[in-house]
């Protein structure tokens, strides 16, 4: 079945008791058990429940992969996969990613003895001299967020079967609609479900999808242990909200590039990262491993001052972080979601002071350029 048919049919069969068209949400904590040890597939919710399996089965078709899991965060979701790591371990991050992942490799992972460099991985000559003898994983962000800079996934992949490493993915800008990378060579993709998944805006969720079933084992075994399965009510809200993935990352692609031209164009922007424009250095890389552009760009305005007037006078563009929602979001990375980076290392991977990151939502793009007109004039 096509990609569409199966974000809407996966894992979403009619409930076999009553044939309600959307299965309801089992939000019970515990089972009744027919008999000592006689139980209908669940026990205790921690464990496993139908939505979470519902929307597990339905990430695991749309990934490629052989298993998936859901988790509470897209955090939870990455902790659990750093966890398949023993101390003394190295990974290779890519070095402009999530500031959520910085913070718990730099300030909780580091604790427990895993070791890490952080790595231009757009640069696969960095990755593979950054390889020392006790690496076992090579962790990208791809487009990384908020510089939109590409890491080739396939060469990655190369070498890392060459090495025998991990190669994770965290696919969450891109969605499973435009970027499947675990059919690039990948072994692990994550995602926080919070973002293009979900949709709405409306639910926090992760996810970690698997190619090999022996690293399923384990983070089953992470999730069931450590308990950080995702609930049943955010489950069904994520399984909702995935129906129309294939459709809200069409108008996605479509507003995303209108707007990054209308951004190229406009004479107080300095710069536009967005891989679908000519003048992204890795466009060609963009093109042939993508499957469209998304909708999140970053653009410099020169200064703190000028990126503060803008957020401040935008009225349909909302002032938040997160992203990949169906409203259009807009933020300044360095003093919102990559704060707890230091400075001088924001700087350096190009978070700088002026930079402000979009994340456009499918409203009219017409409404959307007005509003960026209007605010920019004020800067
Ligand atoms: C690329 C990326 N990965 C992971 C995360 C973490 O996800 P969550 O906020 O759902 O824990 C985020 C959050 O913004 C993100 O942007």
């Amino acid at each position: 079945m096509g990609f569409a048919t199966d974000a809407i049919h996966v894992g979403q069969e009619p409930d076999s008791a009553t044939g309600a068209i959307v299965a309801p949400i089992y939000q019970t904590s515990t089972y009744v058990q027919e008999e000592l040890g006689k139980t209908k597939g669940y026990d205790y919710a921690r464990t496993a429940h139908p939505n979470r399996q519902a929307l597990e089965r339905c990430l695991a078709k749309l990934e490629g992969g052989h298993t998936a899991y859901a988790f509470t965060s897209g955090m939870a979701a990455i902790d659990s996969v750093f966890r398949l790591l023993r101390p003394g371990d190295h990974l290779v991050v890519s070095r402009a990613v999530y500031g959520g992942v910085y913070r718990l490799l730099t300030q909780l992972l580091n604790q427990f003895g895993l070791e890490f460099d952080f790595v231009d991985t757009s640069d696969v000559g960095a990755t593979t001299r950054a390889i020392r003898p006790a690496t076992r994983m090579i962790y990208i962000e791809t487009p990384t967020n908020p510089t939109m800079i590409i890491t080739d996934i396939a060469a990655t992949a190369q070498l890392a079967r060459e090495r025998n490493l991990t190669l994770v993915v965290d696919n969450t800008f891109l969605s499973p609609y435009c970027q499947q990378p675990l059919a690039l060579g990948a072994h692990i993709v994550v995602h926080s479900m919070t973002k293009y998944l979900n949709g709405h805006s409306d639910a926090v969720g992760g996810a970690v999808i698997l190619a090999r079933p022996e690293d399923a084992e384990r983070i089953y075994f992470l999730q069931r242990s450590a308990g950080a399965g995702l609930a049943p009510m955010d489950c069904w809200l994520v399984a909702r909200g995935i129906k129309t993935l294939a459709v809200r990352m069409e108008q996605h692609n479509r507003n995303g590039m209108a707007i990054a031209q209308f951004l190229e164009g406009h004479p107080k922007v300095r710069r536009v990262h967005y891989p679908g424009l000519s003048s992204h250095p890795q466009h060609e890389l963009a093109v042939r491993q993508q499957r469209g552009f998304g909708a999140m760009i970053s653009f410099d305005l020169g200064a703190l001052d000028a990126a503060r007037r803008l957020l401040n006078h935008v009225r349909l563009c909302s002032l938040a972080e997160s992203l990949g929602g169906v409203e259009t979001l807009i933020s300044h990375p360095g003093l919102m979601t990559h704060a707890s980076i230091p400075p001088e290392i924001r700087e350096k991977v190009g978070i700088t002071e002026g930079l402000v990151r979009i994340s456009v939502g499918i409203e009219d793009v017409e409404d959307l350029k007005a509003d960026l007109d209007y605010a920019l004039a004020r800067v």
